[in-house]
């Protein structure tokens, strides 16, 4: 089999590993590899968003399955393109993956289908955003209905700073095209939870749940990133929980969605908040979670690649709970100094040779070679997990893992998984 992985992120160097797991047999190419992936695989030197290219070079490479990881290419129609030529891709359409990329979409298609969720409304225009702020109070959320990299949403303390936050946006396109509409939306409080569904558009698979550490300092504080560790299992998604989050999420999604003329076939992210009047969506993504997938995918007892090949065939999943493996999983982002703000690259980065064990996986994200030699080319350079039989073994693995990566500028939170490990010590972790 030939399977070709689109992006090359920490999630794509995941999604390469577990499924060379899954078949050792298969052949393996992924688009402009970063220097972790790069001697796994055979390298496609094309970008993943150049989707035209792509697609010609997968059909003339009898390419047997292509697994997309990223939303931009998801966005403007990679799956489409690709199966127009007859190719099998997993992954939604471009219709399907506007539950990502337009948030006011997303926001919309919940309300018709009675998914819960913040309540809001959307923006486009200045005077009407400021007024309604005005109106609702803080804390409020402001929101960029486009893809902002996971940096998008800003949750607003005070009036004045959700107001300049709509100025930013909608006045001064900070985030350019993404921001020319916003969302304002309730502030929830809660804990916030990662739930995958592999989808054939009507069944779901789920898979462990897993929670993300957004925010870039210890004790989530600091500004929002695109995630700077993960962990699982997590202990508040029970299977009661993860029914709730079928009937009431997956299922009328879908549903909806089907109606609609846009099934989702995919893997379907569900962001969860666990409030106290129940569960509520605080996003949908149309891939993968990153850092996510790298404690998601070593807690997978069973093949990623077979649900894969029957959702991207056309095929039907059976309505379940992936098995997960015992223990726990643990990783922990190293990132370059400055992100999520500016930041350098090209610093050469060095990893012990004898830090990769069957338990310890180094998951790279932004490196790449120049001159023969690693370096950082990204805001999230390289992820450490760490498998272990209880969560603070694998917290305690994957930060010490992290401690004996280095280059100019490194930094990474060494609290990942506090809040469940404060759940079982009875006191936060230091
Ligand atoms: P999003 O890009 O929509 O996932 O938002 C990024 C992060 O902002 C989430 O993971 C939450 O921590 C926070 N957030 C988003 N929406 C809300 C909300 N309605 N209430 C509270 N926090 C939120
Ligand atoms: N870790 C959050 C995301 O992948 O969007």
């Amino acid at each position: 089999m030939r399977i070709l992985i689109v992006g090359n992120g920490g999630r794509e160097h995941a999604l390469l590993w577990k499924l060379r797991r899954d078949a050792p047999g298969a052949s393996f190419f992924a688009t402009m590899p970063n220097g972790g992936m790069r001697p796994i695989c055979t390298p496609v030197e094309i970008a993943p968003g150049d989707i035209e290219a792509l697609s010609g070079w997968a059909a003339s490479n009898h390419i047997d399955l292509t697994v997309v990881g990223p939303e931009v290419p998801l966005a403007i129609g990679i799956v489409d393109r690709f199966e127009s030529k007859g190719l099998t891709v997993f992954g939604p359409s471009q219709a399907a993956a506007r539950i990502e990329s337009s948030k006011s979409y997303s926001k919309d298609l919940m309300r018709h289908a009675g998914v819960p969720t913040a309540d809001y409304r959307t923006f486009s225009n200045l005077a009407g955003a400021e007024d309604w702020v005005r109106e609702r109070g803080a804390p409020i959320v402001v929101k960029a209905s486009g893809l902002a990299a996971g940096k998008g949403a800003v949750v607003c303390f005070t009036v004045e700073e959700a107001v300049n936050t709509i100025r930013s946006m909608l006045g001064d396109l900070a985030f350019g095209e993404a921001g020319r509409e916003v969302v304002i939306e309730e502030f929830l409080q809660g804990e916030e939870l990662s739930v995958f569904a592999l989808t054939d558009g009507v069944n779901c698979l789920i898979l462990p749940p897993s929670q993300d550490h957004k925010q870039v300092g210890e004790g989530d504080t600091g500004p929002n990133t695109g995630g700077m560790g993960a962990y699982a299992p997590v202990s508040i998604s029970s299977d009661a929980l993860l029914a709730e989050a079928r009937t009431r999420v997956f299922e009328p999604t879908l549903r909806a969605m089907a109606a609609e003329g846009c099934p989702f076939r995919g893997l379907l992210y569900a962001g969860l908040m666990k409030t106290n009047d129940g569960i509520k969506v605080i996003e949908f993504n149309c891939r993968f979670g990153d850092p996510e997938t790298q404690v998601v995918l070593p807690m997978m007892h069973d093949s990623l690649l077979d649900p894969m090949v029957t959702i991207a065939e056309g095929g039907r999943v059976k309505d379940s709970l992936a098995r997960a493996q015992a223990g726990a999983a643990v990783t922990t982002v190293l990132a370059s100094g400055g992100y999520p703000g500016g930041y350098e690259n090209g610093h050469a980065v060095s990893i012990p040779s004898n830090l990769e064990t069957d338990s310890c996986m180094v998951f790279h994200a932004g490196t790449s070679f120049e001159d023969g030699r690693l370096v950082t080319s990204g805001g999230r350079v390289v992820t450490v997990t760490a498998t272990a039989p209880t969560l603070a073994e694998a917290a305690q693995a994957s930060r010490e893992g992290a401690s004996r990566i280095t280059f100019e500028g490194a930094f990474y939170r060494g609290d990942i998984g506090w809040r469940e490990l404060s759940r079982h010590d009875g006191g936060p972790v230091g």
